[in-house]
């Protein structure tokens, strides 16, 4: 991650710019926070840095809830911040700042924001769920430029590997996605995907929740997949082949394949190490049948009676707040200026909450920096936040 870790550092009035970057606002701790957040603006892209004090120094990073990809973005933003802040920086791991290909390959890396608001329909959709080394999407994306390719990641430093080879190898056709591919795929349309990867998934034998497989999981894809489409299992994990197998019987109407050691049109870094280590490779295929409903998913985020007033600040419960399906939670609370204030906040289902933060003011309420995803479990958040701050 990157940061730079200071002697000391001036602060500067705000808003000011620097490059291309735009520093909008300081947040101070208030409630149940240690460190300041600086409000950052970046090609209309919305980030925070977070300055932690420890005994006599300052460590500034980027604030982990509203983290922006590729790195580059955040290491540029520490420098100009410095060279605003007059840092007198005793050590950063910046040097390894690479310039180029993530550059290059930035119109390939989308927000989620792309996908909801304007799905791509006009190709055949392939989407791979935790692509890794990126060795198999990059590969079949080379082979088939004809079609459109979404790659789903959550590990960072893959996506920045990614988006490398994308540039080196001059590829047009992949999109790349920092994002929970169990989430991301209640956004895509229904019938709208030819086939969905999902080789080597985390097995997480002690936290099954956090599994990619699941009943919910299962069901969203064969809303995705056109009838025809296929989503492709592979796994060295036994436990997982038959968790993941007993899944896909429950479901009404599917046609399933399952196939072991089967050579792979390309084997990934993981499948490499457990064939030298001569473990079994499970494959197993679900096709789709049917047509699915079509997919609503819009809601308005805006909020029409949520503003700062009098005491509400002082009358947040910071406790974690549990309803059937959902839950909110105000972690913590910031001061921008007199009447505007930052809240940490985290709600939404169980096993996928959303943390993001809403920005307060007498003008009215808003999430910094972008709208949550129009999950059911958000929507019903969002409405109790409201009943919450206004007491
Ligand atoms: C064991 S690795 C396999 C990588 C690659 N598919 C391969 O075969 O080499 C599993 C990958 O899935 C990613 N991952 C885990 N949970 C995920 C999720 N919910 N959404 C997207 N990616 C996820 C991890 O970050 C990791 O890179």
């Amino acid at each position: 991650m990157p940061h730079i870790v200071v002697k000391n550092y001036k602060e500067f009035s705000l808003p000011a710019k620097s490059g291309e970057y735009e520093f909008l606002w300081m947040a101070q701790p208030l409630i149940n926070a240690k460190s300041k957040l600086v409000a950052v603006r970046w090609k209309g892209r919305e980030f925070l840095l977070e300055i932690k004090r420890k005994e006599d120094y300052y460590i500034i990073k980027s604030d982990k809830i509203t983290r922006v990809s590729p790195n580059y973005i955040i290491k540029e933003a520490l420098k100009n911040f410095c060279q605003l802040a007059q840092c007198e920086v005793l050590y950063d791991n910046l040097a390894a700042l690479k310039k180029g290909h993530s550059r290059k390959s930035e119109e390939f890396f989308k927000e989620i924001d792309f996908f909801i608001k304007d799905f791509p329909t006009d190709k055949e959709i392939w989407i791979e769920i935790g692509f890794g080394s990126g060795r198999h999407l990059l590969y079949q994306a080379s082979w088939h430029p004809e079609t459109l390719f979404i790659g789903i990641e959550i590990h960072k430093p893959s996506i920045e590997q990614v988006l490398k080879q994308i540039a080196i190898k001059k590829l047009k056709n992949v999109y790349v996605i920092d994002y929970d591919a169990r989430v991301f795929l209640e956004f895509v349309p229904s019938n709208s995907v030819a086939k969905i990867f999902v080789h080597f998934p985390v097995p997480w034998d002690k936290k099954p929740h956090r599994r990619v497989i699941s009943k919910s999981f299962i069901q969203e894809v064969k809303r995705v997949l056109k009838p025809g489409g296929v989503l492709e299992l592979r796994t060295d994990s036994r436990l997982y082949f038959d968790y993941a197998f007993d899944l896909f019987l429950q479901e009404k109407r599917v046609k399933l394949e399952v196939t072991k050691n089967i050579e792979p049109v390309i084997s990934s870094k993981y499948e490499d190490r457990w064939i030298r280590l001569g473990k079994d490779i499970y494959d197993i295929r679900m096709q789709a049948l049917e047509l699915s409903p079509p997919l609503q998913n819009s809601f308005d985020f805006r909020w029409q009676n949520l503003h700062y007033k009098e005491a509400l600040i002082e009358a947040i419960d910071t406790k974690p707040k549990v309803y059937e399906d959902f839950f909110v939670h105000f972690e913590r609370v910031y001061k921008i200026e007199e009447k505007k204030y930052l809240i940490e906040v985290s709600f939404g289902s169980f096993d996928r909450p959303e943390h993001t933060y809403i920005l307060l003011s007498q003008d009215g309420a808003r999430y910094f920096p972008i709208n949550p995803i129009p999950s059911q479990a958000n929507i019903k958040s969002h409405k109790k936040i409201e009943e919450l701050l206004n007491g």
